[in-house]
């Protein structure tokens, strides 16, 4: 993953979870970003300063009166070059503190002294995050600006289950990735596709291709990154429902075409990236087709082209089409998008991008060509993401 993150502050308040602070600071270090560490007395508890001074190999601040700072201002010293303050955990007294703009220790200083972003993982019982006063303190927390990043739900030190447990390292990096997006797309509507169709032949059998939605749905979570209200009309995945404005499940091509067609009147950008089947079968049977010794024939008939349906409107949105390819992939791309009527279209192997979690991406649009490396798919969703809204954004000043 992509990060424009150098320096950051890393708070950790007194809870349980602090554990789990070691292993963020070991991912956000992996990343290659220099990571200080700030604890309140209360963490010191939980973990030791040791611990993040080797994960690190960075001092660990505890102190606001810390000698190792020349002039005495540990909080201007510190705050002063940090791209980011992330405070995980955040515990319910430290959120209470932070609201209230509180500077009794190094950290709650630090985070009144700041001039960058501040980021929240809450981690309490559950009780605690229900309470009314935790509750006023979100709002008020909220409305200064400061992203909390969870609670989740589940089981919890105390033993009870419900919201408080922190976010695990990887989705708190997940979430500050997100947040640190550039709203390129803000308040536009982004019609999405994703997945593959699925065309029934009888009751339980039926037509369906290998697309498994990965790079639908990264797309999606990188539109709704960059500001957009995004709608996900997907075909059966396995995938988690992404966190977007609305998600519509539909099954076959047929149904896909409706979802969209409800939908296109609103829609600025539209990206198809659904790998619809080509054809449906002709009166599917209801019940299940019983076996026997016959050839049995299925008529197929051709199903309607979503994309070009869209891109053929007398107003269509900015259309975004994928061309997946077993040979000449740039010349069949770019016929497609010729074709199609296509600002822009995103040519990739079929053989390889199927299922796989890391492809390489072939840009198409009216410059020419433009080579997204090959990783994963929700840097390449974000990458592809930008190209788009340069397109968009240049066409509607
Ligand atoms: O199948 P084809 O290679 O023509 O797909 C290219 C693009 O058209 C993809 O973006 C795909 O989502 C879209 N498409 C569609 N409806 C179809 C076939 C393809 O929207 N029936």
């Amino acid at each position: 993953m992509e990060t424009t993150l150098k320096r950051i502050i890393l708070g950790v308040t007194g809870g349980v979870a602090a554990y789990k602070a070691a292993e963020l600071a070991r991912l956000l270090v992996k990343r290659g970003i220099e990571v200080r560490v700030v604890m309140t007395a209360a963490a010191g508890h939980f973990v030791g300063a040791a611990t993040f001074q080797a994960i690190t190999g960075q001092p660990v601040y505890a102190d606001l009166w810390d000698a190792r700072v020349a002039n005495g201002m540990a909080h201007i010293d510190l705050s002063r070059d940090a791209d980011l303050i992330l405070v995980a955990p955040a515990s319910a007294d430290f959120l209470a503190k932070l609201a209230h703009g509180r500077a009794d220790d190094l950290l709650s200083t630090l985070c009144l002294a700041r001039d960058c972003p501040l980021l929240a993982a809450p981690a309490m019982n559950r009780q605690m995050w229900e309470n009314p006063a935790t509750r006023r303190n979100v709002d008020l927390l909220m409305d200064d600006n400061v992203e909390l990043i969870g609670p989740a739900h589940g089981e919890q030190a105390c033993g009870e289950t419900g919201y408080g447990r922190m976010l695990e390292p990887e989705a708190i990096l997940d979430a500050v990735d997100a947040y640190l997006q550039p709203k390129t797309l803000r308040g536009l509507n982004v019609l999405i596709t994703a997945g593959p169709t699925y065309e029934a032949i009888d009751a339980v059998r039926g037509i369906t291709n290998r697309s498994s939605g990965k790079m639908g749905y990264a797309v999606a979570k990188a539109a709704a990154e960059a500001g957009a209200k995004v709608t996900l009309v997907t075909g059966p995945t396995g995938l988690a429902t992404p966190e977007v404005a609305e998600t519509v499940a539909v099954t076959s091509a047929q149904e896909m075409l409706e979802a969209v067609e409800a939908r296109i009147d609103e829609t600025d950008i539209f990206i198809g990236v659904a790998a619809v089947a080509d054809y449906y079968v002709l009166n599917p049977s209801e019940n299940k087709i019983k076996k026997d010794a016959h050839i049995l024939t299925l008529e197929l008939a051709p199903n309607p082209d979503i994309l070009a349906n869209v891109s053929s409107l007398d107003k269509p949105p900015f259309c975004v089409g994928f061309a997946a390819e077993s040979e000449n992939l740039e010349e069949y791309a770019e016929l497609k998008r010729k074709r199609k009527h296509l600002p822009l279209i995103v040519a990739n192997d079929a053989k390889k991008a199927i299922g796989s979690d890391e492809v390489e991406l072939v840009l198409l649009d009216d410059a020419g060509r433009h080579v997204l490396d090959k990783t994963d798919k929700a840097t390449q969703a974000r990458r592809l993401i930008d190209h788009v809204a340069k397109l968009y954004n240049a066409g509607n000043p």
